[in-house]
Protein backbone atom coordinates (compact mmCIF):
# COMPACT_ATOMS: atom_id res chain seq x y z
CA UNK A 1 0.00 0.00 0.00
CA UNK A 2 1.37 3.62 -0.60
CA UNK A 3 0.37 5.76 1.99
CA UNK A 4 0.50 9.96 1.57
CA UNK A 5 -1.35 12.00 5.06
CA UNK A 6 -0.67 15.38 2.57
CA UNK A 7 -2.72 13.89 -0.51
CA UNK A 8 -6.64 16.18 -0.85
CA UNK A 9 -9.83 14.28 0.04
CA UNK A 10 -12.63 15.09 -1.74
CA UNK A 11 -15.14 16.67 0.28
CA UNK A 12 -19.40 16.26 -1.29
CA UNK A 13 -22.26 18.63 -1.18
CA UNK A 14 -24.78 15.73 -2.11
CA UNK A 15 -27.79 15.84 -1.02
CA UNK A 16 -26.85 13.61 1.89
CA UNK A 17 -24.76 14.00 4.72
CA UNK A 18 -21.89 12.35 3.60
CA UNK A 19 -20.15 12.52 7.04
CA UNK A 20 -23.01 9.97 8.16
CA UNK A 21 -23.29 7.32 5.41
CA UNK A 22 -27.03 6.10 7.29
CA UNK A 23 -28.18 9.32 5.38
CA UNK A 24 -26.96 8.97 2.66
CA UNK A 25 -28.65 5.84 -0.16
CA UNK A 26 -25.69 4.99 -0.83
CA UNK A 27 -22.24 6.30 -0.56
CA UNK A 28 -19.12 6.40 -2.81
CA UNK A 29 -15.10 6.00 -1.06
CA UNK A 30 -12.93 7.23 -3.57
CA UNK A 31 -9.04 6.65 -3.48
CA UNK A 32 -7.76 9.86 -3.89
CA UNK A 33 -3.85 9.02 -3.25
CA UNK A 34 -4.22 6.69 -6.57
CA UNK A 35 -1.79 7.41 -9.24
CA UNK A 36 -2.40 7.46 -13.06
CA UNK A 37 -0.54 4.91 -15.65
CA UNK A 38 2.42 6.72 -15.17
CA UNK A 39 2.83 6.55 -11.55
CA UNK A 40 3.25 9.91 -11.51
CA UNK A 41 3.56 11.70 -8.30
CA UNK A 42 1.95 15.30 -9.46
CA UNK A 43 -0.87 16.59 -7.67
CA UNK A 44 -3.81 16.08 -7.67
CA UNK A 45 -3.42 12.85 -8.17
CA UNK A 46 -5.53 10.48 -10.78
CA UNK A 47 -7.51 9.63 -7.60
CA UNK A 48 -8.26 12.99 -6.54
CA UNK A 49 -9.58 13.64 -10.23
CA UNK A 50 -12.07 10.96 -10.33
CA UNK A 51 -13.43 11.92 -6.79
CA UNK A 52 -13.97 15.04 -7.80
CA UNK A 53 -15.59 13.60 -10.73
CA UNK A 54 -18.00 11.33 -9.02
CA UNK A 55 -19.07 14.28 -6.49
CA UNK A 56 -20.29 16.63 -9.55
CA UNK A 57 -22.29 13.37 -11.35
CA UNK A 58 -23.47 12.43 -7.58
CA UNK A 59 -24.91 16.26 -6.83
CA UNK A 60 -28.16 16.10 -6.02
CA UNK A 61 -28.64 12.21 -6.03
CA UNK A 62 -28.39 11.49 -2.35
CA UNK A 63 -25.65 9.65 -2.59
CA UNK A 64 -22.35 10.96 -0.74
CA UNK A 65 -18.91 10.56 -2.21
CA UNK A 66 -15.86 10.71 -0.30
CA UNK A 67 -12.43 10.59 -0.44
CA UNK A 68 -10.22 7.93 1.44
CA UNK A 69 -6.74 7.90 1.04
CA UNK A 70 -5.81 4.20 -0.04
CA UNK A 71 -8.25 0.83 -0.49
CA UNK A 72 -5.40 -1.10 -0.66
CA UNK A 73 -5.93 -1.99 -3.60
CA UNK A 74 -3.24 0.15 -5.42
CA UNK A 75 -1.99 -2.41 -8.36
CA UNK A 76 -4.97 -2.04 -9.97
CA UNK A 77 -5.07 1.25 -10.70
CA UNK A 78 -7.81 3.80 -9.91
CA UNK A 79 -9.88 2.25 -7.30
CA UNK A 80 -13.50 3.03 -5.71
CA UNK A 81 -15.76 1.49 -2.99
CA UNK A 82 -19.52 1.58 -3.11
CA UNK A 83 -21.06 1.07 0.59
CA UNK A 84 -24.60 1.10 1.70
CA UNK A 85 -25.99 0.49 5.24
CA UNK A 86 -26.85 -3.39 5.55
CA UNK A 87 -25.80 -4.27 1.79
CA UNK A 88 -22.89 -5.54 0.44
CA UNK A 89 -19.48 -3.45 -0.41
CA UNK A 90 -17.84 -3.77 -3.49
CA UNK A 91 -14.45 -2.61 -4.54
CA UNK A 92 -13.73 -1.74 -7.51
CA UNK A 93 -10.46 -1.13 -9.50
CA UNK A 94 -9.16 -0.13 -13.42
CA UNK A 95 -11.13 2.65 -13.31
CA UNK A 96 -9.92 6.39 -15.07
CA UNK A 97 -10.26 10.14 -13.81
CA UNK A 98 -13.64 9.83 -15.46
CA UNK A 99 -15.19 7.13 -14.15
CA UNK A 100 -17.30 9.22 -11.90
CA UNK A 101 -20.73 8.61 -13.78
CA UNK A 102 -20.37 5.20 -13.64
CA UNK A 103 -19.69 4.96 -9.71
CA UNK A 104 -22.56 7.04 -9.51
CA UNK A 105 -24.86 5.23 -12.19
CA UNK A 106 -24.00 2.09 -9.56
CA UNK A 107 -24.80 3.99 -6.89
CA UNK A 108 -28.05 4.40 -8.10
CA UNK A 109 -28.94 1.11 -9.15
CA UNK A 110 -27.25 -0.07 -5.77
CA UNK A 111 -29.52 2.07 -3.73
CA UNK A 112 -33.06 0.67 -5.71
CA UNK A 113 -31.75 -2.70 -4.84
CA UNK A 114 -33.81 -5.11 -2.75
CA UNK A 115 -31.46 -8.01 -2.05
CA UNK A 116 -27.99 -5.87 -0.78
CA UNK A 117 -26.34 -6.79 -3.72
CA UNK A 118 -25.73 -4.31 -7.30
CA UNK A 119 -27.28 -5.36 -9.84
CA UNK A 120 -25.77 -6.99 -12.86
CA UNK A 121 -28.08 -6.45 -15.42
CA UNK A 122 -27.66 -2.44 -16.25
CA UNK A 123 -24.19 -2.02 -14.43
CA UNK A 124 -21.45 0.00 -16.56
CA UNK A 125 -18.96 -2.29 -18.13
CA UNK A 126 -16.40 -0.72 -16.00
CA UNK A 127 -18.05 -1.49 -12.89
CA UNK A 128 -18.02 -5.28 -13.89
CA UNK A 129 -14.73 -5.82 -15.65
CA UNK A 130 -13.42 -3.53 -12.55
CA UNK A 131 -15.17 -5.90 -9.86
CA UNK A 132 -12.20 -6.65 -7.23
CA UNK A 133 -14.71 -7.79 -4.26
CA UNK A 134 -16.99 -8.07 -2.63
CA UNK A 135 -17.64 -7.99 1.17
CA UNK A 136 -21.26 -9.09 2.61
CA UNK A 137 -22.71 -7.21 5.77
CA UNK A 138 -22.16 -8.04 9.12
CA UNK A 139 -25.56 -8.73 10.01
CA UNK A 140 -25.63 -11.27 7.15
CA UNK A 141 -22.68 -13.44 8.66
CA UNK A 142 -24.58 -13.55 11.62
CA UNK A 143 -27.62 -14.64 10.18
CA UNK A 144 -25.87 -17.11 8.72
CA UNK A 145 -24.48 -19.40 11.44
S1 LIG B 1 -3.21 4.34 -3.44
FE1 LIG B 1 -3.81 2.39 -2.70
S2 LIG B 1 -5.74 2.03 -3.61
FE2 LIG B 1 -5.22 4.04 -4.29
Amino acid sequence: MDFDDNLPVASSDASCDAADARTCDVTILVCSSCRDETGSDAHPRAGARLAEDARLAANGKNIAVRGVECLGNCKRRLSAALIRDGAWSYVFGDLNPSSGEDLVAGAKLFATSTDGLIPWRGRPDSLKRGLIARIPPLAFIKEDK
